[in-house]
């Protein structure tokens, strides 16, 4: 079953095809970085616009030179910018209802750990995922292909964000996550001290405010003493270290002791953080052959993830209408559709869930 994939659910506009969940036939993604980096964020409206203008373009590269017929159409339908999912799902809508294919919504979070499915061809659930990108931090037992517990996550900010926040504040542009870790790679990951905070009663949970308002306290102090040579005064290299080492920790922490609590041997990173170099090399001296990173252009926000997962929802029975909605939140435990069928439907469009 070969399906096109649409992913708008952020800052990457990204179109796919991915036979039987496993094979990517075909995969472009094009990042909008340069656009917000001006604004130092996301802008959700132009986001939404580029999207837009992307999206056409962007799919006939992705069908070109494709050898066989596409059997259906998949987008990201929830969590992330209401704007931006709502372009994709939309553009979706109307290339399954043109061809007469069948509609599959996506949730991102789902999507990201489907990416090591496409790494890896003999991965198979039960296994333990961590979800860590700029908008969600989660710690998920992944039961079967369309079924999840959480076990945990942030209370606050996403890990994500907590670097990009930090890079902003030492003026490191937007999204400051790659260049933030890069900084920190000369530094002393010793020398200044961060918090790693525990939440009571919730051994998995995470928190990453506290660690970034430490940050801003250390900037503001610095500033107020030295003005503009703010940046001399501190070893910005050993703040990055020190400041990773922090995340990382508490990252590393919480993965380990939910696996090992929840008895899972297998543990999957996933999201745009597993790129962090200092978190991937903390992960494997704890957890050896045990951890599995997808490669980082399977990391970042992609389609051939969502492809991936939207086949195994397809198995699942999986069919949305053309009233299908999009969810700036959503639960990944939670169907998009809320009708499973019990047994699996022929791929006939626009059937099952309405
Ligand atoms: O998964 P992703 O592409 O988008 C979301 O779904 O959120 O993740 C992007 C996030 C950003 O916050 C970015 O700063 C972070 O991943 N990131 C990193 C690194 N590379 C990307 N964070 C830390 N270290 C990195 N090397």
């Amino acid at each position: 079953m070969n399906i096109l994939a649409f992913e708008t659910s952020c800052d990457e506009t990204a179109v796919a095809v991915v036979r039987d969940g496993r094979e990517i036939l075909a995969s472009e993604v094009l990042s909008q970085t340069d656009l917000h980096a001006l604004y130092g964020g996301v802008v959700p409206e132009i986001a939404s616009r580029s999207h837009l203008e992307a999206l056409a373009p962007l799919t006939a590269k992705a069908l070109s030179g494709m050898e066989g017929g596409v059997d259906a159409v998949a987008a990201t339908a929830a969590p992330g910018l209401i704007g931006a999912l709502l372009v994709g799902l939309n553009f979706a809508k109307g290339y399954a209802m043109a061809l007469g294919l069948p509609l599959i919504p996506v949730h991102h979070i789902r999507g990201h750990i489907a990416a090591a499915y496409l790494a890896e061809p003999e991965l198979e659930p039960p296994f333990f995922a961590a979800v860590v990108s700029g908008g969600n931090t989660l710690l998920i037992e992944v039961l079967g292909y369309t079924e999840y517990r959480v076990a945990g996550g942030t209370r606050d900010d996403a890990a994500g964000e907590a670097f990009d926040k930090a890079a902003r504040l030492l003026g490191l542009g937007y999204p400051g996550g790659a260049a933030l870790s890069r900084l920190a790679e000369t530094g002393d990951d010793t020398k200044y001290a961060f918090p790693r905070a525990a939440i009571q009663d919730a051994p998995f949970d995470m928190s990453f405010s506290g660690v970034k308002t430490a940050l801003r306290n250390l900037v503001h102090n610095a500033k107020q003493l030295y003005g503009d040579g703010w940046t001399d005064a501190l070893d910005l290299p050993s703040v990055a270290a020190s400041y990773q080492k922090a995340v990382v920790d508490v990252l590393v922490s919480r993965i380990v002791a939910a696996a090992d609590a929840l008895a899972y041997h297998t543990v999957v990173l996933a999201g745009g953080v597993a790129a962090n170099r200092k978190l991937c090399a903390e992960l494997r001296v704890r957890l050896g052959s045990r951890i599995h990173i997808p490669p980082v252009y399977l990391c970042g926000d992609n389609a051939a993830m969502i492809g991936s997962q939207a086949y195994y929802e397809a198995l699942a029975g999986v069919r949305a209408p053309l009233s299908q909605n999009a969810y700036a939140t959503y639960g990944v435990e939670k169907a998009l559709c809320q009708i499973q069928a019990k047994t699996i439907p022929p791929l006939s469009p626009f059937r099952g869930c309405g």
